[in-house]
């Protein structure tokens, strides 16, 4: 048997700044067979492979996983009896984008191919994602009665971004944490911490097992849900927005704050306490770093925003354990205004002016 029968094939879906670094990540570690699934860069990294600046790496010219596809059609093609143990989604999660970008359509063909080639084996869907109740679609999409899989959750602290056909640049220090989303389920558990094992690259990067996924998603949404919201609205770095302030403290007392203590209130009330201290030092920390938030880039790239799980989701979880949050829905619904302006820019909606109303689609 070759050594790539014996490794766990792993299929990371989505090549951008995190997606890259998670597909090098595993490589490094070698206990792994990695694919990457590259959709606008294929041709280009097919031929040349990725430049990579990493300050956990260092510098690659031409580096390559072990496969790389198009899209999951291609790599189900090429292979189609290959089991994957682990599916990691590393793509923007945007529910309300077009069918075809949504998390359950992209993985939907591998749970078809590995329910009717490996029924008995357990695919571990791995959402390295941003937001609250990512896992749900997923979940509702799937039938755990005839698909059988583990949901995980990874949080990425990264900073890293593709700057270029081909490039990435990694500025931060990589830091996963990868944890069931269910804690009391078993199984999933156990693939999250065997996934640690296929990652970890002592000394480089740093993951860790999450045994509170949910704590971690609330907290990581406290500065998600009122720091990347606002910047996006008004397209300002993070300091910019504390500067420009009314007596340099507008933003922070009324919007920033206040907003972070409706998360607060929020995940309080399915039981979840945050440190009230977060508030102030995530605020605190902002501060004196140049820094634009990805919902910030995404509008001034004309790309849609990761609006609904920020907050959506966790609005309508405010709504059904009636906690007020006056100022998270402000946020969303001016920017529901913006994430419309992008979708008509795209063609994906279309406002009759003759009528003065929105088209059907
Ligand atoms: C979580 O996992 C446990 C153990 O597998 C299971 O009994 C329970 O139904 C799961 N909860 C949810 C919400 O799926
Ligand atoms: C935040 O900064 C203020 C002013 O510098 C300081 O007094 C406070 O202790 C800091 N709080 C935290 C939680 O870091
Ligand atoms: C919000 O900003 C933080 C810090 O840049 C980043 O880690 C996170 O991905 C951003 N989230 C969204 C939804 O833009």
């Amino acid at each position: 048997m070759s050594s790539s029968e014996t490794k766990p094939n792993v299929i990371v879906i989505g090549a951008g700044g995190v997606g890259v670094i998670a597909a090098l990540s595993l490589f490094y570690c070698n206990k792994s067979e990695v694919s990457l699934v590259v959709r606008s860069d294929y041709d280009h990294v097919t031929n040349e492979g990725y430049k990579i600046l990493s300050c956990d790496y260092g510098e690659y010219e031409n580096w390559k996983p072990h496969h790389l596809y198009k899209d999951v059609h291609h790599a189900i093609e090429e292979d189609p009896n290959r089991f994957y143990e682990y599916v990691i989604v590393t793509t923007k999660n945007i529910p309300d984008g077009p069918v075809g970008s949504r998390v359950p359509t992209i993985i939907k063909p591998i749970m078809e191919n590995q329910l009717v080639q490996h029924p008995d084996k357990k695919t571990n869907i791995l959402l390295i994602q941003n937001g609250i109740e990512i896992e749900s679609d997923v979940l509702a999409t799937f039938d755990k009665s005839k698909y059988n899989y583990n949901m995980l959750s990874g949080i990425q602290i990264i900073g890293s971004t593709k700057i270029g056909i081909g490039i990435i640049n990694q500025q931060g220090h990589e830091h996963l944490s990868v944890g069931s989303f269910n804690a009391s389920d078993i199984d999933a558990i156990k693939a999250a911490e065997k996934f640690v094992g296929l990652y970890l690259n002592e000394g480089l990067n740093s993951i860790e097992f999450d045994e509170r996924v949910r704590y971690s998603r609330w907290k990581k949404l406290l500065y998600n849900a009122a720091i990347n919201t606002t910047t996006a609205l008004v397209g300002l770095d993070v300091p910019r927005t504390l500067e420009f302030a009314k007596n340099k403290k507008s933003t922070e007392m009324e919007i920033y704050k206040p907003a972070m203590q409706e998360i607060v209130n929020i995940a309080a009330a399915e039981g979840i306490i945050l440190d009230e201290q977060f508030i102030e030092f995530f605020t605190n920390i902002t501060r004196n770093i140049m820094f634009k938030p990805s919902m910030c880039v995404d509008v001034q790239k004309h790309q849609l925003m990761e609006l609904e799980v920020i907050l959506g989701n966790p609005i309508k979880l405010a709504e059904k354990y009636n906690v007020e949050t006056p100022i998270l829905k402000m946020l969303y619904n001016l920017l529901i205004l913006v994430q419309c302006k992008l979708k008509e820019e795209k063609g994906l909606i279309k406002f009759d002016e003759t009528t003065a109303r929105l088209a059907d689609s």
